[in-house]
């Protein structure tokens, strides 16, 4: 299997970066959501530092990916209308932005509660903002708004692998699995 991706198929390291941060934010998503709804506790707030610092892993990952995406060729979409073109292509830059915003929006909520952001405990991010309460509303409903718009762009994204594999039966979805 090579390493870069080729103009059939996308490389190993493409392949890892999608599935493994797919999953993260999957899960991410999930947790978000769940532990919202739980009681304040010790538990509550240890979820809430594994969901923060898991945020800068994936803040950390989608840097590395579009840097690696520049320096690679992106293999060539299946026929298909121009407008599915345009749309695809919209969607996957779409889904690059949430998985920058996800994290900055979290960040910059918690550096606007004043409680400074841990990586698993080996170190501590500097904050983004001072503490203020209208920016934590602010940034609250915006990290709460976009995980719902996100969760929304990953079933188009996944109706649309489906699609193409089960109905169009194109390559697109072997491209990234194969
Ligand atoms: C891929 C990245 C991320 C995803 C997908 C994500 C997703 C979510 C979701 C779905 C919620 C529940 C929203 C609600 O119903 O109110 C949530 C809440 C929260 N997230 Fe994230 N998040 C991410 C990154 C981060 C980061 C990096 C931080 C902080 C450094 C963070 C801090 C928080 C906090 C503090 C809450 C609770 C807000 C509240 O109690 O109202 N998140 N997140
Ligand atoms: C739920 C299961 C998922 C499936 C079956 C899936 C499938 C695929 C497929 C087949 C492609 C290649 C499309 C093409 O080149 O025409 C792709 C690309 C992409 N996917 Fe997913 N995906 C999934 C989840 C996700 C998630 C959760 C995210 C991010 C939040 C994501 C982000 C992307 C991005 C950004 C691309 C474009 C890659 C590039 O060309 O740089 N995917 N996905």
């Amino acid at each position: 299997m090579d390493i870069r991706n080729t103009p059939t198929h996308y490389g190993l390291i493409a392949k890892l970066f999608h599935w493994i941060m797919s999953l993260i934010v999957i899960c991410m998503l999930c947790i978000g959501l769940y532990m919202v709804s739980l009681p304040n506790s010790l538990d509550k707030l240890q979820i809430y530092g594994y969901h923060k610092a898991t945020g800068i892993l994936v803040l950390s990952l989608v840097t590395l990916r579009v840097l690696w995406r520049c320096f690679n060729i992106s293999p060539t979409l299946a026929p298909m209308p121009n407008w599915q073109k345009i749309s695809a292509h919209s969607l996957h830059i779409a889904l690059y932005v949430f998985m920058f915003a996800m994290p900055l929006t979290g960040w910059m909520m918690s550096s606007a509660a004043g409680i400074p952001v841990s990586f698993f405990g080996l170190f501590v991010l500097p904050d983004l903002v001072s503490p203020n309460p209208t920016l934590l509303t602010f940034f609250d409903q915006t990290h709460k708004t976009l995980a719902f718009i996100l969760i929304g762009m990953i079933l188009l994204h996944l109706l649309a692998a489906l699609k193409h594999h089960f109905i169009n039966k194109d390559d697109t979805l072997r491209k990234m699995i194969k």
